[in-house]
């Protein structure tokens, strides 16, 4: 059986102050879940939020890294960087990065196998634009993001997939749970022709895009949806509302 996982994703928001507080109103309201829970903060704010979350389900992950050990690359992270403070997690190519900062499927790739190297886990993220959708290239948009995003790695199930249609985050916009459900089953049929069926079917794979406190219950009942990406309530306690769906 595949374990849920809700991870939220603060992206540039919070302070270490504000952070901190968060954290300690969730501690006590994740307690008793049955999923594995993680946020991923902005870098500077890791040490701090690791230190906050210590004793908790809370694991603290980043949201980027780069592929090389170390060297001349003004402004980005590596893993060792990460490891050193315990953090388990990485997202790995948000549609804000490849909309923004020029992140593309070879970069989404070298970043992956470099976390799975250093036994760090991608939350690797996927989608298609509104424009894409409607003129039904979203498969074709997937495979590609898959084939390339994905080409090299050995163990399908050493990661995370983050299904995120972009028209669906930050806007309220929630694909409907049959259209989440219809996109993922889609996404594990296509791993399963790149990685072997019994991979396919461990690997979880993640809805992101404006899930929140009211539709994250029929989301999850969606048989092929494990978890969540949660942005915008993430950064407050509705989180904990998200991980306790099934109560
Ligand atoms: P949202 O963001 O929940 O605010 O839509 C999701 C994401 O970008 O991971």
């Amino acid at each position: 059986m595949r374990r849920p996982f809700i991870a939220g994703n603060w992206k540039m928001n919070m302070t270490a102050e504000s952070g901190a507080a968060l954290i300690k109103e969730l501690k006590p309201l994740v307690k008793g879940a049955k999923c594995d829970v993680a946020l991923c903060v902005p870098a500077i704010l890791i040490p701090t939020m690791v230190r906050a979350a210590k004793g908790s389900r809370i694991k603290i992950g980043a949201q980027n890294m780069h592929w090389a050990k170390n060297g001349a690359y003004t402004g980005e992270i590596s893993a060792e960087m990460l490891k050193e403070y315990g953090v388990k997690y990485v997202i790995i190519g948000h549609s804000e990065r490849r909309q923004y900062f020029g992140e593309t499927d070879q970069t989404v790739n070298q970043r992956t196998l470099a976390a799975l190297a250093n036994d760090l886990t991608p939350i690797v993220c996927v989608g298609e634009t509104l424009e894409e959708r409607e003129s039904s290239k979203t498969n074709a948009v997937l495979d590609k993001q898959l084939t390339d995003g994905l080409a090299g790695v050995e163990d399908l199930t050493k990661l995370v997939i983050a299904y995120e249609p972009v028209w669906a985050i930050g806007t309220g916009k929630t694909a409907t749970d049959e259209q989440a459900q219809e996109t993922i089953a889609y996404i594990r049929k296509k791993l399963s022709k790149l990685f072997g069926h019994k991979a396919a079917n461990r690997v979880k794979i993640q809805y992101g895009g404006s899930m929140n406190a009211a539709n994250c219950k029929g989301l999850m009942a969606q048989k092929d949806i494990d978890g969540g990406l949660i942005g915008g309530a993430s950064l407050k306690t509705d989180f904990a509302t998200i991980v306790n769906f099934d109560k």
